[in-house]
């Protein structure tokens, strides 16, 4: 048996197993495994949920969640869940971000982001676009996310990921890096699960002598 044998095998597996239990997504199952080992959702949390369709994530928050908050956003069409607000946009546009913080109303418990650029195969580039993707998720964050919220990330990983995982770590007191059983093996995505958001802008963000950092980096702005 080789390696790329059982990797299909086991997302055959959770393809069927998404079917049988009425989930959008074989997503769904990275996301309750990660519940269930690191504790994400308590009861009556509010979450945003960016990259959301087609909403197998927004399924389990849903569930797990009970009468909190949810709220889905994506380029593309979410069918309606039941007592999830939906809202069609791209979040790297002013007005979608704008639409999020009027609709949710109020500040969040969780982030969650499972943003994919389309990938074109070429390695380097498509990891520069998730990263990129990944900078308006913590832009988010920043604007919605209650002191000591959680956040998950999705990110394609490459040498921009030293400098992401550093922008979270000035933002969470606790960041691990993550690759749940229901990812690919041969995918080159992680997860970042970041616990205790400490409620604040990092200074460097905001101060004008990081403005030549911000050219490297910045939250809602290009990579180099
Ligand atoms: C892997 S899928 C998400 C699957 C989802 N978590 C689920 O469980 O059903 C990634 C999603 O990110 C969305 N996306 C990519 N760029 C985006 C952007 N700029 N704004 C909003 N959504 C975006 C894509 O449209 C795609 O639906």
């Amino acid at each position: 048996m080789t390696g790329r044998w059982l990797s299909e095998h086991k997302q055959e597996k959770y393809y069927r197993l998404a079917k049988k239990l009425d989930y959008r997504s074989r997503a769904s199952f990275k996301l309750i495994q990660m519940d269930d080992r690191f504790g994400i959702f308590t009861e009556g949390d509010s979450v945003v949920d960016l990259g959301a369709s087609p909403g197998g994530w927004l399924q389990v928050a849903k569930e797990r969640v009970g009468d909190g908050k949810v709220i889905g956003v994506d380029l593309r069409p979410i069918r309606p869940i039941d007592g999830v607000m939906t809202i069609r946009g791209d979040i790297t546009v002013k007005e979608t971000m704008d639409a999020l913080y009027e609709k949710f109303g109020g500040k969040a418990d969780i982030v969650l982001s499972d943003m994919a650029p389309n990938v074109g195969g070429h390695y380097s580039t498509d990891h520069a676009r998730s990263v990129h993707l990944c900078t308006y998720a913590i832009d988010v964050a920043d604007h919605i996310l209650k002191k000591n919220g959680k956040m998950i990330m999705k990110v394609f990983m490459g040498d921009l990921f030293p400098q992401l995982k550093e922008e979270m770590d000035k933002r969470f007191r606790d960041v691990k890096i993550h690759s749940p059983d229901a990812t690919r093996s041969t995918s080159s995505e992680v997860y970042l699960v970041a616990m205790g958001f400490k409620g604040h802008r990092p200074k460097k963000l905001r101060s004008e002598d990081a403005e030549e950092k911000k050219k490297e980096f910045t939250v809602k702005g290009e990579l180099k």
